[in-house]
């Protein structure tokens, strides 16, 4: 039997068929989990659709609402641009298409927040037409399958593993076939301990072979390192902060004053004449957001008048007692958060 026929086998018994998105399906409904379950797993998912359907039950009841009643009902799921693009499609879907969500596969992979491996995802669980995905569950499978070595990811081995899962589709079950791979990603093969003892394709897979599990933590893009030093300065219940501008990395956001070296910040507060009553290295923080990988390296500083560090044009002293409304990068939010405890 082949490799295919027997995943589908596998799905037969034990995959999941009786989520609320199966149940009832139509192309819409299908769209909406598929989105949703971008990034995020199945269980998280289950409460938000179920109400996101009470209340949005056709494209024309999103179409209809506002940005900002759609994000209200996503609030919690996270990845917010996620709802911003349900509404721009929604918006879409009704000029261009009489509010029916188009079945052609060069229609849907334009819409907003769609890329390959849902408009695929999408059109084969509505319509079992035969198209593949590979989203992350499909890529570690395949590398661990086929025993794919590398040292990098990149674009290469996506264009090589497309290539494969196009090979492997069968041919009148492709809806199935893609479900039954998501499954067998999350419920047998996980990236760091594979239940590779009741997996259906064991004796088949090149790493189960060789006793060797690649952890597969997938990133589509290279790494970049960034290494930071931030200066926290800490008056009364008030932290400074100062606004990036829009070209920067955090575009119009406000931030604790960065510095790539640690020398360009004692600089800083020499420049500026700033004399602490307490000074304090804090522990790094690392943090992967998309291809960057931050290492943060904070020096929090308490200061009994701030006549040195005046509110200067686009920089604030943030309450932390009583946030102002401005916007900031949860990196930020999060390292506020976790060294709270340090300050007033
Ligand atoms: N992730 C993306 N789509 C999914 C689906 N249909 N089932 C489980 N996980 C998914």
């Amino acid at each position: 039997m082949n490799v295919s026929q027997i995943i589908l086998n596998w799905f037969h018994i034990y995959g999941r068929k009786n989520l609320p998105w199966q149940k009832n399906k139509t192309t819409y409904s299908i769209w909406i989990s598929e989105i949703m379950l971008q990034q995020t797993q199945v269980k998280t998912v289950i409460p938000y659709f179920t109400k996101f359907l009470k209340k949005y039950p056709t494209i024309h009841s999103i179409a209809t609402s506002s940005e900002n009643a759609i994000l209200h009902k996503w609030s919690g799921l996270g990845y917010y641009k996620r709802a911003k693009n349900i509404y721009k499609t929604s918006k879409i879907i009704s000029s261009q298409y009489n509010g029916k969500f188009p079945d052609i596969f060069n229609h849907v992979i334009k819409l907003p927040g769609i890329g390959r491996t849902t408009a695929g995802a999408i059109l084969s669980i509505s319509y079992n037409y035969f198209f593949p995905i590979l989203d992350s569950n499909v890529k570690r499978i395949l590398i661990r399958l086929y025993g794919i070595k590398f040292n990098v990811y990149n674009k290469k081995i996506d264009d090589f593993l497309w290539k494969k899962i196009q090979s492997i589709l069968p041919l009148h079950n492709a809806g199935k076939f893609n479900q039954a791979l998501m499954d067998l990603g999350s419920l047998i093969c996980h990236p760091k301990n594979p239940n590779c003892k009741i997996c259906p394709i064991n004796h088949t897979c090149t790493f189960f072979k060789k006793k060797f599990f690649q952890t597969c933590s997938i990133r589509n893009k290279i790494l970049q390192l960034k290494n930071y030093w931030c200066i926290i300065i800490n008056y009364k219940e008030y932290i400074y902060l100062k606004k990036y501008k829009k070209d920067s990395f955090w575009k119009d956001l406000f931030s604790f004053p960065l510095f790539t070296k640690r020398n360009y910040l004692i600089n800083w507060i020499k420049e500026k004449n700033i004399i602490p009553v307490k000074i304090k290295q804090l522990q790094s923080i690392t943090l992967y957001i998309t291809q960057y990988k931050f290492t943060i390296n904070p020096i929090f500083l308490i200061i009994k008048t701030n006549k040195h560090v005046k509110s200067e044009k686009d920089t604030i002293w943030f309450n932390v007692l009583n946030n102002q409304k401005v916007g900031i990068p949860s990196l930020v939010l999060k390292i506020l958060h976790k060294y709270s405890y340090l300050m007033l």
